[in-house]
């Protein structure tokens, strides 16, 4: 007898048909006959995922809760299939020192629907000790803001820890796009084009090297974020083949969209790095030299947004839109569910560290996706749960969408509609 049972399931790639058991939260039983159990849900053969992990998300909570707050992003997180995200840094205040740690941590305990992990930032060298002791996913660092003095700094603090911490890396070299962003700003052309120009392909080149020479020189791992270029892809790779200790991310929107969306969409496409043009973007045909897909949720306001291409703030809002344009891949044999599953379940599991999450196995946290792949739909920014009601995907047809989440054995969206519950820090025991 358990608790909750999800019958006539179906695992993919395997295509096998079969009833999970669940007590506590967690997964007890993979049986071909359903399991004795006090509640039932029938899945009606749809095909089921682990639950999605994103390590890479901008909740704005604290201090920018107009663009997005911890409750709002985590809806959207769940109507996206996704059940633990891991978010960044950048906040107000950033957090950087374990007072701004606690507290976020506090407001995502509050506020959350689905688990989640926190990102440190790093301002003062001397708090990368007493935050480490809180668990952060990782240090981010973004090399497009500080100089090589405190890169050096920074990596030899985090390689001294007792706990052999991540750093993951936002790779754009910061001379290079203060050079160049001042040289575009200068110049009369102020499209939205002329962005790729201010953070161009060699910014971000330089820095995935930079990065790459102080992890072999520390002998610290660490997880290059957003790679939008072929040439820092590559140079990734030759470096992973000596070395145990890079990682990779790439975004849905450098995957899918290349640099003639700023025409298109304007400041809603402005992010950081850049989109790139057909010769220097990636595509589908790159995904398998690839660690881990983030979605690099932005939320901004609309009104920002409509500024001018400098003064608007950069970032994409992604949370909602990446799983049906994934599952529209695998509907077109562009890509399949073991990329899916590769990228967003077992890979952030593995790299961050969540053992009891991004596999659907016995002893594991019951956190599901549910597919539907015959479902069609135009993708509207006006059925969004995030507050950045926008997006570059918008009137995308797509087939195949999530149709509903599950946390812990907790049902948090069914058919779109979210349903009250109590994330967890993935780190506490
Ligand atoms: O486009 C971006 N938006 N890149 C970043 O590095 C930061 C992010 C944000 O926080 O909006
Ligand atoms: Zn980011």
């Amino acid at each position: 007898m358990v608790e909750l049972s999800l019958t006539n399931c179906k695992l993919v790639p395997e295509n096998i048909e079969c009833s999970i058991g669940i007590e506590d939260g967690k997964i007890v039983s993979i049986t071909k006959i359903p399991p004795k159990s006090d509640e039932i849900i029938d899945i009606r053969g749809k095909p089921i995922l682990p639950g999605l992990i994103d390590s890479h998300v901008h909740f704005r909570d604290p201090g920018l809760t107009y663009k997005e707050d911890f409750r709002s992003g985590s809806e959207a997180a769940a109507c996206g299939g996704f059940t633990t995200v891991m978010d960044m840094p950048n906040t107000k205040p950033p957090t950087t020192t374990k007072k701004a740690f606690l507290e976020k941590l506090s407001i995502a305990k509050k506020k959350s629907v689905i688990d989640f992990a926190l990102h440190a930032g790093i301002e003062d060298l001397k708090q990368i000790k007493e935050i480490s002791e809180l668990n952060p996913a990782s240090f981010k660092i973004f090399m497009d803001l500080v100089d090589n003095s405190f890169l050096m700094e920074a990596f030899k603090e985090i390689s001294k820890l007792k706990q052999n911490y991540l750093i993951s890396i936002h790779a754009e070299d910061k001379n290079l796009t203060n050079k160049c962003t001042e040289m575009e700003k200068s110049g009369i052309n102020d499209n939205s084009k002329v962005y790729a120009k201010a953070r161009p392909p060699i910014s971000e080149v330089v820095a995935v090297s930079t990065a790459i020479a102080f992890s072999k020189f520390y002998d610290q791992k660490i997880h290059i974020c957003h790679v939008s270029t072929k040439k820092a892809l590559e140079l990734i790779n030759m470096a992973k083949r000596d070395e145990n200790q890079i990682t990779s991310e790439i975004t849905p929107h450098h995957l899918f969209l290349d640099d003639s969306y700023f025409d298109r969409c304007g400041n809603i496409v402005k992010t950081n790095p850049p989109l790139r043009n057909n010769e220097n973007k990636l595509d589908i045909s790159r995904l398998n030299q690839i660690d881990i897909l983030g979605t690099d949720h932005a939320p901004h306001g609309i009104k920002e947004k409509e500024k001018n291409v400098w003064e608007a703030p950069p970032g994409i809002p992604n949370l909602e839109t990446t799983l049906p344009l994934l599952l529209n891949e695998v509907n077109k044999n562009k890509m399949d569910f073991k990329d899916i599953k590769r990228l967003l379940c077992e890979n952030p599991a593995k790299i961050f560290n969540l053992s009891n999450k991004g596999r659907i196995g016995i002893g594991m946290d019951a956190d599901f996706v549910v597919v539907d792949m015959k479902k069609e739909y135009i993708i509207n920014p006006e059925d969004f749960k995030t507050k950045a009601k926008y997006s570059p995907f918008e009137g995308f047809k797509v087939k195949g969408m999530p149709v509903m989440t599950m946390v812990r054995g907790n049902i948090v969206m069914d058919s779109g509609e979210v349903f009250e519950n109590k994330g967890k820090f993935v780190y506490d025991n």
